[in-house]
């Protein structure tokens, strides 16, 4: 229709905002765009936006480095597990980026599939790696090469990515404004 071609009527985006029933999760690998595009959307859905990294460091007053350097990676998916079973209690509306690493605890992809709609945001490696460059926030990058690193972790990942996911949007190939456009079409898929 007419009004969906239009990004910036308030209209559309207030009719898309009611069509959402529960949380949305951009699921995806590190440098995907989650955070950017999460906050882009929640905008126009006019809903709450949470990123769960950042939950997670002003829940425990800690950055993410430091986390994983004090507890370990396992610990850190426990927290958040807890943090999506937090943010997700009544299933309202809302939007949320997840860490690239969320899907890969068992009860993280559990409670998503009851709660939410997740959207895998995909991007190819070489995209990925120069979006992480210059940014030593994420501790699984600094152990070696990021292209080898990130190009194994999406190898493992991509099947949760794919079983998780209501639909998938490369963030790779067009403007932020024309990715924001797809999922917003895509929602109707959240069901
Ligand atoms: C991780 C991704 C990071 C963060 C942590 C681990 C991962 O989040 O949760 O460094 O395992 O892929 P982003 O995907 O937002 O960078």
């Amino acid at each position: 229709m007419m009004q969906e071609q239009d990004n910036n009527n308030p209209q559309k985006s207030a009719n898309y905002g009611q069509s959402v029933a529960r949380p949305i999760v951009l699921i995806g690998m590190m440098g995907a765009g989650k955070t950017r595009l999460g906050q882009v959307l929640a905008q126009k859905l006019d809903l709450p936006f949470y990123d769960s990294d950042a939950v997670i460091e002003r829940t425990h007053n800690t950055t993410i480095a430091q986390y994983f350097e004090k507890y370990g990676e396992a610990a850190f998916r426990e927290t958040e597990y807890e943090t999506f079973e937090r943010l997700m209690e009544n299933a309202a509306p809302m939007v949320i980026s997840a860490g690239g690493g969320a899907v890969t605890h068992a009860k993280t992809r559990d409670i998503i599939t009851k709660k939410a709609c997740a959207i895998w945001l995909e991007a190819d490696v070489s995209t990925l790696v120069r979006r992480c460059a210059g940014n030593d926030s994420r501790p699984l990058l600094k152990s070696g090469d990021p292209h080898a690193i990130l190009s194994g972790l999406l190898e493992r990942r991509a099947p949760l990515y794919a079983e998780l996911a209501q639909f998938s949007v490369r963030t790779d190939r067009h403007s932020i404004d024309d990715i924001i456009q797809t999922i917003l079409n895509g929602l109707k898929q959240c069901k």
